[in-house]
């Protein structure tokens, strides 16, 4: 049974929000951020083959001040933050960041490569009552560790999950894995690992969102049907997947038929009407997999300026006709997408 990452106290809080968003998108077409993602630093301390954040030349992070306010403009709709990066964890105050953001929104997570994980780190993430952690590993230490850049990174990963069950007992835990060419043949048992862990466990497919830079190893075309459809069986027999069926069903055709999401499940794309994302040059997108073709807005003039400007508005709607999800079946922009309003929430999970 999938465990709700959220502390009954803030449910209220959580349903509310929701309630509002589908009152005011139902009744007078209007709409407000209920899932954000921030992108708290380009900075990193791994070197991931498939991710072009690390090999940015200019490495931003974004301000304290420029945070705490967009939290409190956030906090009049957003149910649900999300921070990653980079590598949020390397961020010398990410834990007042994620206490901040906790007091105004009733569920935070944080996605980390975990390798900075130890008891201290732990047992401050404990205490800063988050609400979910995803940490990344895409396979056994030979395959995480070469993809990954960095000797012991497996290591560390699995022993961050330790500390973090150990002091952080009441923060969900879910290993992210992505889908590529070099590990889908050892996924099958690397599942099993993953819930020899006792954890939650999540996929993503390879995609082009993080490598807005040139010579990136993957072109997405290496795919064996039989290793899909393989994968895909074991996947759905598992307990503690937490992806939606809709989104697993679809990683065959994406990586073998590139076909055109958006119109399989739906005419326009909702994700416009309740996401945004915030990267650490302080623009502010609607859609992240849009960053190379879509308006960036400057978050210095103020988030909630930003949603109630006609520039803001225009671009939700030209969003609502994209297609691009063809090319990034990425999971964070995804699962949302077919999760919310409610009626998908039931359809697809
Ligand atoms: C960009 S990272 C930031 C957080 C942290 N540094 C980490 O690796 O967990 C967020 C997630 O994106 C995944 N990722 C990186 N490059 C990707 C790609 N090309 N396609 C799909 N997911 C990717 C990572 O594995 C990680 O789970
Ligand atoms: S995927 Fe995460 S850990 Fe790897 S380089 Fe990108 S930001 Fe860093
Ligand atoms: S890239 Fe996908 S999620 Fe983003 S606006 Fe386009 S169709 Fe929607």
């Amino acid at each position: 049974m999938r465990k709700v990452p959220i502390h009954f106290t803030r449910l209220p809080q959580f349903g509310y929000r929701i309630l509002k968003w589908s009152f005011n998108y139902y009744i007078f077409r209007k709409t407000s951020p209920l899932i954000c993602s921030i992108h708290v630093t380009d900075v990193c301390n791994l070197r991931c083959e498939m991710c072009g954040v690390w090999k940015k030349e200019l490495k931003e992070t974004l301000g304290f001040e420029l945070y705490k306010k967009t939290i409190l403009d956030l906090s009049k709709s957003c149910c649900y933050l999300s921070l990653c990066g980079g590598e949020p964890l390397v961020v010398k105050d990410i834990f007042e960041r994620i206490k901040f953001a906790k007091k105004h929104i009733p569920l935070v997570r944080m996605v980390t490569n975990g390798y900075i994980v130890n008891e201290q780190m732990a047992i401050k993430l404990g205490e800063s009552n988050i609400n979910e952690i995803s940490i990344s590993l895409d396979g056994f230490q030979d395959i995480h560790d070469k993809f990954r850049g960095k000797e012991g990174s497996f290591d560390k990963a699995v022993s961050a999950i330790g500390f973090l069950k150990k002091y952080a007992p009441r923060t969900n835990l879910v290993v992210s894995s992505i889908i590529a060419p070099w590990n889908i043949k050892q996924l099958p048992l690397f599942i099993d690992f993953v819930e020899s862990l006792n954890v939650q466990h999540n996929f993503q497919a390879i995609g082009s969102i993080f490598q807005k830079v040139e010579n990136t190893a993957y072109s997405g075309t290496e795919f064996d049907e039989k290793d899909l459809t393989l994968l895909m069986n074991i996947i759905q027999s598992k307990k503690n997947i937490v992806n939606s069926k809709y989104y697993l069903s679809k990683i065959p055709e994406y990586f073998l038929k590139r076909n055109d999401f958006v119109s399989i499940n739906e005419k326009r794309c909702l994700l416009p009407n309740y996401f945004i994302e915030i990267k650490p040059d302080k623009t502010l997108y609607i859609c992240g997999i849009v960053f190379d073709t879509g308006k960036p807005f400057d978050l210095e003039t103020g988030l909630s300026n930003i949603l109630k400007s006609k520039e803001f508005k225009a671009e939700q709607k030209n969003l609502e006709n994209c297609k691009m999800c063809e090319k990034a079946m990425y999971v964070c922009y995804l699962e949302p997408r077919v999760s919310f309003p409610f009626g998908k929430l039931i359809k697809y999970h």
